[in-house]
């Protein structure tokens, strides 16, 4: 194996070890008076770490005053409103429920006129890097091979794009926006290099469906074809599964 993967019991360990690290990494923060940066992605695999994070705010008093947030990637175009935007998504399922500050809350807008797109994209790389860098980034992963938008053909020097989606990762999305016609086909993603530049990542992948695809992510080569093979490049990724996730291995 060239990446290190733990393999739990359920998906909902996963998502308090998981949380209990970046509630570590918070707290590590506010304790010396800096700010956690953290990268977060949407999909069905964080929703338990979230609701985790929610628990331990309402319950165990976390906060999240010194947390700044940077979000992988949004459909192009989408309105933010619509309740098929990953701004709707990262809101209900994570921010309307915690105390961080809304304007520590980064999110690809989806909404930028077309000729502005560059200028966005290289404005979002500036303010990661303002910010000190991402401390610890969250991903799942496509069954293209993608993390965030990455898909196939995405190169390990990418940056935060435009990018056109899968065929795969279109069918995919069929289930949240009814029909292949109402998917976007195309996103704004951080690139592999913007991933690559956190200190810390950790992927989850849950279920038989991510088996293939995170035996070629964790065994196969480093290539373009199976863009989450890049993680391959950093020193410090955690992959968390479970069994029928590794049943194809
Ligand atoms: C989406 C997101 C990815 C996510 C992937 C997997 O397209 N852009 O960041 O990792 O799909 O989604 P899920 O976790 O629902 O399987």
């Amino acid at each position: 194996e060239k990446l290190p993967v733990q393999i739990l019991e359920n998906q909902q360990e996963g998502a308090v070890l998981i949380a209990g690290l970046i509630a570590d990494l918070i707290k590590e923060k506010q304790a010396n008076n800096e700010m956690a940066v953290l990268g977060l992605a949407t999909g069905s695999s964080p929703i338990k770490i979230y609701r985790e994070l929610v628990r331990m705010h309402k319950e165990e008093g976390l906060s999240f005053q010194n947390v700044i947030t940077f979000n992988l990637d949004e459909y192009y175009p989408m309105d933010p409103a619509s309740n098929k935007s990953y701004v709707h998504f990262m809101h209900e399922n994570l921010f309307n429920h915690i105390d961080i500050k809304p304007e520590n809350v980064n999110i690809p807008d989806g909404t930028v006129a077309i000729d502005q797109v560059a200028e966005f994209c290289a404005a979002y790389e500036e303010k990661i890097l303002a910010a000190g860098g991402i401390d610890i980034q969250i991903l799942g992963i496509g069954r293209s091979g993608h993390i965030g938008f990455n898909e196939p053909g995405s190169t390990a020097n990418s940056t935060t794009r435009l990018v056109k989606l899968d065929g795969i990762t279109i069918r995919d999305a069929i289930k949240d926006f009814g029909s292949e016609e109402a998917v976007p086909h195309r996103a704004i993603t951080m690139g592999i290099e913007t991933i690559l530049s956190a200190r810390k990542i950790i992927l989850a992948g849950w279920g038989k469906s991510k088996s293939a695809i995170l035996k070629a992510m964790i065994e196969g080569p480093v290539s373009s074809d199976v863009p989450a093979s890049f993680l391959q490049l950093h020193n410090d990724v955690s992959v968390y599964v479970d069994e029928p996730a590794v049943s194809e291995f």
